[in-house]
């Protein structure tokens, strides 16, 4: 049931907390800052020479964010929408890992990019919540993302647990020299997004701009991919327009579309760049857009904002899940005040099992 909730995003959304504990669960130590993954992952991982992640909608945003963090290691890694890789499949080498992140397991579109990759001899790990299903069953090796079962079609706490899940095989694959700080960093997260739980102003924020005319997210580095999740989930469960951009590309083209009836939110979290993303702001606010800052307390974007998402200060890896909750919250009460159909939108399985 949904546990007193709504709907089974709000109570999906709450269950982050716990469903990234038992994603780190027996897999972080805090005290020798080691990440234990199994040796079958861990050697997959540490002899890959490039990795090629594939995945579809959200879970292509988590494989973005993983292909950064994954190059920050210095291992060459690149995301690939599921279905483009399988029209135009890149080149590989002998020592090159294929990841598919699939909350479901069951996408066929990931399925078929994952075949792929095995038909030309590389080899696949599956990202997956789900147990034994289709992924799991045929990638050589495994790594779930623990976070439970999850009903509403809208991707949630599975987003959340993904990018946990590849900062733990982001940990294998690095020697580091940080583990430490950084493993007690992930040990902090889950209490940092119940803090937000608890003190979000997401509500209020979509009241203020539920009649705009579209929505806008702009984030760059590790908030990029945010910023196309926070438009994902905006369109989908609202049916209102939303689109994501690189902080950096709106003033490529979209720009022409600001007015002072589509509020842009600016994801900025940790120091890359942001002085960067501070100056795409100042152009936005001088379009006179409506500007909500979704930021870890940086002073300088919230000068220009009208509206302030706060999230805690959190390792620069792990900021942009926190601001992911804040946006998941406008989008959820977007469309609860559009009195959208929130669990099961129009047009939209949970599963898409046809390519
Ligand atoms: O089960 P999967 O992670 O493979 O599903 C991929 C997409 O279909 C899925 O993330 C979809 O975009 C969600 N409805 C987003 O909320």
């Amino acid at each position: 049931g949904k546990s007193g909730y709504e709907h089974f995003m709000l109570k999906e959304i709450h269950e982050q907390p716990q469903a990234l504990r038992q994603c780190l669960q027996e897999r972080v130590d805090e005290l020798s800052g080691r990440v234990d993954l199994g040796d079958d992952i861990a050697n997959a991982v540490r002899n890959a020479g490039s990795i090629q992640l594939v995945a579809c909608g959200t879970s292509y945003h988590a494989a973005l964010y993983a292909a950064e963090l994954f190059r920050s290691q210095g291992v060459p890694a690149q995301a690939f929408v599921a279905s483009e890789y399988v029209t135009s499949p890149p080149p590989h080498s002998e020592d090159t890992l294929v990841v598919g992140i699939t909350q479901s397991g069951e996408t066929a579109d990931t399925l078929s990019a994952l075949r792929d990759a095995q038909r030309r001899g590389v080899e696949t790990l599956a990202v997956t919540n789900v147990v034994g299903s289709t992924a799991a069953r045929e990638c050589e090796g495994v790594l779930y993302i623990r976070s439970g079962p999850e009903i509403g079609v809208a991707a949630t706490k599975t987003f959340s647990a993904q990018v946990v899940a590849v900062n733990l095989i982001a940990a294998v694959l690095g020697n580091g020299d940080t583990k430490h700080e950084f493993v007690s960093a992930l040990r902090d997260l889950p209490g940092q997004v119940q803090q937000v739980l608890d003190e979000t102003n997401a509500e209020a924020v979509a009241r203020q701009f539920v009649d705009s005319d579209a929505f806008f997210f702009i984030g760059r580095g590790y908030d990029y991919p945010v910023a196309l999740e926070g438009a994902l989930k905006m369109k989908e469960i609202s049916y209102e327009h939303a689109e994501g951009f690189a902080a950096g590309e709106l003033k490529h083209g979209p720009l022409a579309l600001v007015t002072g009836n589509t509020p842009v939110f600016a994801v900025v979290t940790g120091e890359t760049g942001s002085e960067k993303t501070v100056g795409n702001v100042k152009e936005v606010e001088a379009r006179n857009a409506p500007v909500v800052a979704v930021t870890d307390g940086r002073t300088d974007v919230e000068r220009y904002a009208d509206e302030v998402l706060e999230v805690p200060a959190a390792d620069p890896r792990l900021g942009p899940v926190l601001a992911n909750v804040q946006l998941q919250l406008v989008s959820y009460h977007v469309a609860k005040q559009l009195a959208r159909s929130i669990d099961k939108p129009r047009n939209l399985a949970k599963s898409v099992t046809v390519e």
